[in-house]
């Protein structure tokens, strides 16, 4: 019979562990959830007592406000948590190797290995390990036999694969009412009683028939094929982005009149300087990867193409930018609004604005950044990584980070607009064009605001998707 669940552990407390198990605490009550991770300032944040916690996340503070110190717990101690825990959720950071075999493709599974070791080496009783963070087909298996050779008697371990899909800022939206919950297991009677533990906890709250139940290896594939085939719809639409501006064909238009056909649906049509993100081109890498090491070359170079079309979708809008600006902007100063790789986060990792100012840097042009969610710790941190050979004190005199869109346009010959924050949309434009140089351009990377509207007040808009005026 399934094993019922009483006390779950969650090892890594970042933008999946995080959520998702404080969401589990939520609808779960009777479950004791504990989500513990090495990093003793991002425990102090979730533990902190004005619930300034370590990522921003519409909801998530009510959720951890309901929960936090009741049934949820945020500790460092992992060994404890392994000890106590009947269920465990991996979901720990699987980075892209920077060096060694697959450097620029491969997960770094690292992190998951030395957790898995742990785990090992820790308990005293039966678990369930449930693989959470996005990694390559097969790491269960690894993971598998990491547990079995180290397993103490009377100690069985059952791997569960059960993907997130949440976005990051919809997160707790996502979590409260998920399109699917994917779980994947052995298909042995043992395998098959650790899914239905799993099951039911997420039963809580999921309607069944959205708990899908699946193999283990369709689990991992399927995880890495939604991000792949979503990232595809926005190379997509961002290769014929290209071709509108070319012939003056407006991509909203054409995206409105494709996705009007239910067989390609309307969601996730959007273009845009580029998609970013933690996923998306990881994932993909790591399908090139699989496919190489498979010798599927086709298969493998059908994939790259996505990742290539959103870098030329990047490299082509900061070009557009010094094109439109009469072929150069070097002393220009050019306002950047927004800098997360999405609205309603104040994650940068992959952003495409980390692209386009070094880019602007590069032209040796003076770039003002305004972002309402990102700290200005990450924004130089990010910056300095994007260009490891220019020294800090250089980056400083060309970049100033500004504490509003208002501030940042001061001056400024050019807008360019990164992330699609609500409030880009709703600020006194009129104020802005007064206080910029003549004549003030406007770049919507994010078909955010009304260009008409803009034009109006005086603007040169250009749009991504749209052919230049
Ligand atoms: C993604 C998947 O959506 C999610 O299911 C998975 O669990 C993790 O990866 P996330 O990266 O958090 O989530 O955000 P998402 O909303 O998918 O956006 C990714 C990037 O694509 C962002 O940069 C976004 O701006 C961009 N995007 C999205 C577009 O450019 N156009 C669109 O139409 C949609
Ligand atoms: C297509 C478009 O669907 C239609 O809107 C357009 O007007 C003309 O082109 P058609 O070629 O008649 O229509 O048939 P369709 O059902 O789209 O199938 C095209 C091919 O794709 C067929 O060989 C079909 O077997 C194949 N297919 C379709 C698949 O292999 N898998 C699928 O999931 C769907
Ligand atoms: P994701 O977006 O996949 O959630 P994050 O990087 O936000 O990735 O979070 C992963 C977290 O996992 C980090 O906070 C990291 O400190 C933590 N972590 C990595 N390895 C371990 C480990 N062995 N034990 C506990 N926590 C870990």
């Amino acid at each position: 019979a399934p094993l019922k669940v009483n006390k779950i552990l969650c090892i890594g407390a970042g933008y999946v562990g995080g959520p998702t198990c404080a969401v589990i605490a939520l609808k779960c009550p009777h479950i004791t959830v504990t989500i513990v991770d090495l990093n003793q300032a991002r425990i102090d944040a979730w533990n902190s007592a004005d619930f300034a916690l370590p990522i921003y996340e519409p909801g998530l503070e009510d959720v951890v406000r309901q929960c936090r110190g009741r049934n949820l717990f945020f500790s460092t101690d992992v060994d404890k948590g392994i000890r106590e825990a009947d269920l465990i959720f991996v979901s720990v950071n699987t980075p892209t190797k920077k060096s060694g075999v697959g450097a620029g493709f491969a997960a770094d599974l690292n992190y998951v290995e030395l957790a898995t070791r742990q785990i090992a080496a820790v308990a005293t009783s039966s678990k369930i390990v449930v693989e959470k963070s996005t990694v390559p087909c097969r790491t269960a298996e690894s993971m598998r036999t990491i547990l079995e050779a180290n397993s103490k008697p009377n100690c069985r371990f059952d791997i569960l694969s059960n993907p997130e899909f949440l976005a990051e800022g919809t997160a707790i939206s996502d979590l409260f009412s998920p399109d699917r919950v994917l779980i994947g297991s052995l298909q042995t009677p043992e395998g098959k009683a650790a899914c239905a533990s799993l099951a039911g906890v997420y039963a809580n709250w999921v309607p069944e028939n959205r708990i899908l139940t699946v193999g283990l290896w369709s689990s991992e594939l399927s995880k890495l094929a939604a991000n792949a085939m979503l990232a595809q719809r926005i190379s997509s639409v961002n290769a014929l982005s290209a071709i509108c501006e070319a012939t003056g064909a407006n991509i909203d238009e054409v995206a409105h009149a494709v996705g009007y056909d239910s067989r390609v649906g309307p969601k996730f049509l959007k273009a845009s300087v580029g998609f970013g993100g933690s996923c998306f081109q990881k994932d993909i890498l790591n399908l090139v990867y699989l496919s190489e090491s498979l010798h599927l070359p086709e298969v493998a170079a059908y994939w790259r193409q996505v990742v290539e079309m959103n870098e030329y979708q990047k490299r082509r809008f900061s070009k557009r930018v010094v094109d439109t600006l009469f072929n150069t902007i070097t002393g220009k100063r050019i306002a950047v609004l927004g800098f997360a790789f999405k609205a309603d986060t104040g994650d940068t990792r992959e952003s495409a604005a980390i692209t386009l100012i070094r880019d602007f840097q590069s032209e040796r042009a003076f770039v003002n950044i305004y972002d309402p969610q990102v700290s200005e710790t990450q924004i130089w941190s990010d910056l300095a990584e994007a260009s490891p050979t220019v020294p800090a004190e250089t980056i400083k005199k060309q970049v100033k980070i500004c504490g509003s869109a208002l501030e940042a346009c001061r001056d400024a010959e050019a807008v360019v607009i990164a992330t699609e924050w609500k409030e880009f949309k709703e600020i006194d434009w009129k104020e802005v064009y007064q206080h910029m140089k003549k004549p003030a351009f406007v770049f919507d990377g994010r078909l955010l605001v009304d260009a008409a509207a803009l034009t109006a007040i005086g603007f040169k808009v250009t749009t991504i998707g749209r052919p230049s005026l």
